[in-house]
């Protein structure tokens, strides 16, 4: 089973429009046809970059996709502050981050949230990349492997196949996010399995070999070829690597090889 690979860039709370334009463009520039047979490539920046990135992407022609980092389930209504699928899909959103441990830390986003955005998400035709992973503590105490296949039963309740088929799933272990500590691949690819098992339990082994998985946490250009090259990871989310256009084009190109 051949998956394409996806590089997502998380850009978190980085670039102010004029910046994500800048960015946008860069990475444009380095566009190769190339890259789209090795790797899906998309951008999440903020919600005010959406549409400038997606605006770039469009007038030059390349298929770079762009991804929020939030949403809410509602399509709409008395929710100040927030944004619907409606809305990140009249800007061409095709994709949407959700679950991200800084979400889930900072912002108190629950297991139930993440999995009423997967089906507001899936139902709107955008495709979520639903974040799980492990703090230190519980690595520490050696119930790594239960937290998060937990986390992933708890985002996917009452989604078929048809629509999990849809999902990205990114690990993302806590205490090797931002904090230039990668996991070894074999951590990596251990929990990685372990979300593509339990994607078979719960939707069959053929919709599991289909979905894509992601590392993510210190990914880098000097990390990332032996992170890819393991079976169960098919790509990245980014954080800090790629706010810069050559590690984030690096990443990519790792792709290639
Ligand atoms: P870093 O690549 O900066 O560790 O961030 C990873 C991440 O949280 C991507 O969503």
């Amino acid at each position: 089973m051949t998956r394409k690979r996806l590089m997502a860039g998380n850009w978190k709370m980085n670039k102010t429009i004029g910046e994500a334009v800048v960015l946008a463009q860069e990475i444009c520039n380095q566009y190769e046809e190339k890259w789209d047979d090795a790797c899906d490539v998309v951008v999440c920046p903020p919600f005010v970059d959406l549409k400038p990135a997606k605006t770039v992407f469009e007038f030059d022609r390349v298929p770079i996709g762009v991804g929020a980092q939030n949403v809410h389930w509602e399509e709409s209504g008395a929710f100040t502050g927030e944004i619907s699928v409606p809305m990140l899909k009249e800007i061409g959103c095709e994709w949407c981050i959700i679950g991200h441990s800084e979400r889930r830390g900072y912002f108190g986003e629950t297991n139930e949230e993440v999995n009423k955005k997967a089906k507001a998400l899936i139902a709107g035709q955008i495709k979520p990349i639903i974040c799980v992973g492990e703090s230190l503590a519980v690595r520490d105490e050696g119930t790594t492997l239960d937290f998060v296949t937990a986390q992933v039963i708890a985002a996917f309740a009452g989604i078929d196949a048809a629509q999990a088929v849809k999902c990205v799933v990114a690990y993302e272990p806590i205490w090797a996010i931002g904090t230039g500590r990668t996991a070894t691949p074999e951590q990596a690819q251990e929990v990685c399995a372990a979300i593509r098992a339990t994607l078979a339990e719960l939707f069959g082994q053929a919709t599991a070999d289909e979905m894509r998985v992601l590392y993510g946490g210190s990914m880098n250009p000097g990390n990332v070829d032996l992170l890819i090259a393991q079976p169960d990871i098919d790509g990245g989310l980014i954080g800090g690597a790629a706010l810069k256009k050559e590690s984030f084009v690096q990443l990519i190109e790792a792709c290639l090889k």
